[in-house]
Formats: structure tokens, C-alpha cells, sequence
């Protein structure tokens, strides 16, 4: 982030800005503050020193589980990178959410294009998150991305991937909060679906929508999270395993969860159960 030098002269001289969680009132800043923040820590802080490593975000969308990962869990060292800047609002966003007054100068992001390297532009981290991001990524992408983050690590390092929903779980669109019909996405046609989003009214599961619908607007979000649920890659769980192995990633530790769900008669043989059950995976790689 530009002026991330007069962050740190700051903190020297005063130390990290106060912040108070008790003034959270967004459901989706506390999502990400408190359980995804959580979470990476419990996968992340149990092979690394979050104190000491430097770590690197892959897809940090708005940076809020980084801030989290600084103030709740003391990390000093996370670089997010995204397509997207929507972590030019983290400031404002701390303001209104903690009171805080400046971000800490341990947090540094950067606008990338989709795909381009990353490596050799930087120290090799020790470290890279990446919540709820590579179901995003251009299929096309995703191996010559997972060979760039391989040769962003330093040998030993780790690499910690969270996905949910998985795209063919029942609901593997992202548009629940829209649409609450599990699987519906496997059984509507596209224009069924845009329809349903169009002629949805009323409020939405707030955990569910991030700081960019204040900039869409009601109508722009439907049209955004439409485009975002054409744009998905569809990747299972088995495949991220094995994209990651073809990179030379090996498994430390992986949780795949299961959703409790009757699959419907219209889906049964269509697809394996497992893959229509299968909502989330917590992965844990590591470089050799
Ligand atoms: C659902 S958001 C998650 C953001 C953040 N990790 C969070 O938990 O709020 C997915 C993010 O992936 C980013 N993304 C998609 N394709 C990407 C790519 N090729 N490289 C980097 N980021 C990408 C998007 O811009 C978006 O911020």
C-alpha cells in the first residue's frame, strides 16, 4: 500500500492505533474478522510463527481477515494481492468497524492482473492464504498460478486454501442469498436463475454481503453476483488436490466437509453424491 512507510513512522512513534471490536456492527466484517480469521489461524499458526513469517494473501478480496490476523493474532508481515482493489476501502472499513485509525503497517497489498507472475518480485514468503478465492479463478489459470505461488514459497513453507461452497454443493452458485433452493444451479436453466435474482426483494443474509454493494447498488450487486456465478470455474475438491500435487505441492493436512442433505430425485446418478455433498475443503500444503 502507497505510504506505508509513514504507517510504520507512525507506529513507531505511537504504536498501533487503538481498536475497539465491540463497536462491530457488519456482519460481514465480522465474519471475516472473527471466523475466518480464526480458522486460518488454527491451520496457518499451527506450522508457522504468525509472528515472524511473512506471509502472503492470495485473492485478500478487502483485507479484513489480514487486519484480523495482525490485531487479533499479532502477524507482522502479510502482503494481500487481488484482481480487484477492494482493499483501498480497509481504512474507512476499520474506522467505521473498530475505530480504528490507522491500518497496521505489517498489512502492504497490491492490484495484480489475473495471472501474471509473481515470483522473484519479492523475498520468498513463508507462508500464503488464500479464503475462499481459487473457485474464482479462470480454470485456464490455475496451474501456471499454482506453479507461480509454488515458486513464491520458500522450501518448507506452507500454503493453506479454503473453498466453500464448492460448486456442485448444494449451494455451489454463491447466490443463496438470493436463491435458497439447494442445487438449484444443477437444475434451472441460467435464465431461470437470473430470473429468480431479478425478482428477489427484500433483505439478504448480511454476512453475505461484502463492501462492494454500497458501490453496485441493489440492481449493479444482482448483476454482479450473477456475472461472478457464470465466471466460476467449477473446481472439485479432487481436482484442487491434484492441480496443486502437478505444481509440487505435497498434502499436510486436508478437511473436506459434508453437507447432511437429501440430494433430489432430478440430481440422483447425475453426479457422484460425494461431489453434491461436499460444500468445503480446508487444504494444508506444503513446499518440500
Ligand atoms: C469471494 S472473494 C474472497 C475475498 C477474500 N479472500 C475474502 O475472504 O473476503 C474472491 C476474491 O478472489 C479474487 N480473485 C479472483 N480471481 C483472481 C486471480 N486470478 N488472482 C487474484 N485474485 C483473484 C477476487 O477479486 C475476489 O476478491
Amino acid at each position: 500500500m502507497t505510504g506505508n512507510w509513514v504507517l510504520a513512522l507512525q507506529e513507531r512513534l505511537w504504536g498501533l492505533a487503538p481498536w475497539d471490536a465491540k463497536k462491530i456492527s457488519d456482519e460481514w466484517f465480522r465474519a471475516h474478522f472473527e471466523y475466518a480469521a480464526d480458522v486460518v489461524h488454527q491451520w496457518v499458526g499451527s506450522v508457522l510463527d504468525m509472528r515472524t513469517a511473512r506471509l502472503l494473501n492470495f485473492g485478500c478480496g478487502d483485507g479484513i481477515t489480514d487486519l484480523s490476523l495482525v490485531l487479533r493474532y499479532g502477524a507482522t508481515a502479510i502482503h494481500g494481492v487481488d484482481i480487484r482493489r477492494e482493499y483501498a476501502k480497509l481504512p474507512r472499513i476499520a474506522r467505521e468497524q473498530l475505530g480504528m485509525r490507522r491500518i497496521p503497517s505489517a498489512l502492504t497489498f497490491e492490484t495484480i492482473t489475473p495471472g501474471a507472475p509473481l515470483a522473484g518480485r519479492r523475498e520468498l514468503v513463508d507462508g500464503i492464504m488464500s479464503w475462499s478465492t481459487f473457485e474464482h479463478v479462470q480454470r485456464d489459470q490455475l496451474a501456471p498460478i499454482f506453479a507461480d505461488l509454488y515458486a513464491c514459497l520458500r522450501p518448507g513453507g506452507y500454503f493453506f486454501i479454503q473453498i466453500e461452497p464448492l460448486f456442485y454443493s448444494p449451494f455451489g452458485s454463491h447466490l443463496r442469498r438470493y436463491d435458497d433452493v439447494p442445487w438449484h444451479h444443477l437444475l434451472a436453466s441460467e435464465d431461470e436463475l437470473w430470473k429468480v435474482i431479478q425478482n428477489h426483494e427484500g433483505p439478504m443474509d448480511a454476512s453475505e454481503v461484502d463492501f462492494g454493494f454500497a458501490d453496485f447498488g441493489v440492481e449493479g450487486y444482482k448483476r454482479f453476483v450473477f456475472k461472478e456465478y457464470q465466471a466460476l470455474n467449477r473446481l472439485t475438491a479432487d481436482e484442487l488436490v491434484q492441480l496443486t500435487g502437478q505444481a509440487g505441492f505435497v498434502v499436510a493436512r486436508q478437511e473436506r466437509r459434508q453437507v447432511d442433505m437429501a440430494i433430489p430425485d432430478g440430481l440422483k446418478g447425475q453426479y457422484p453424491d460425494e461431489l453434491l455433498l461436499n460444500n468445503e475443503i480446508f487444504l494444508l500444503l506444503q513446499k518440500p
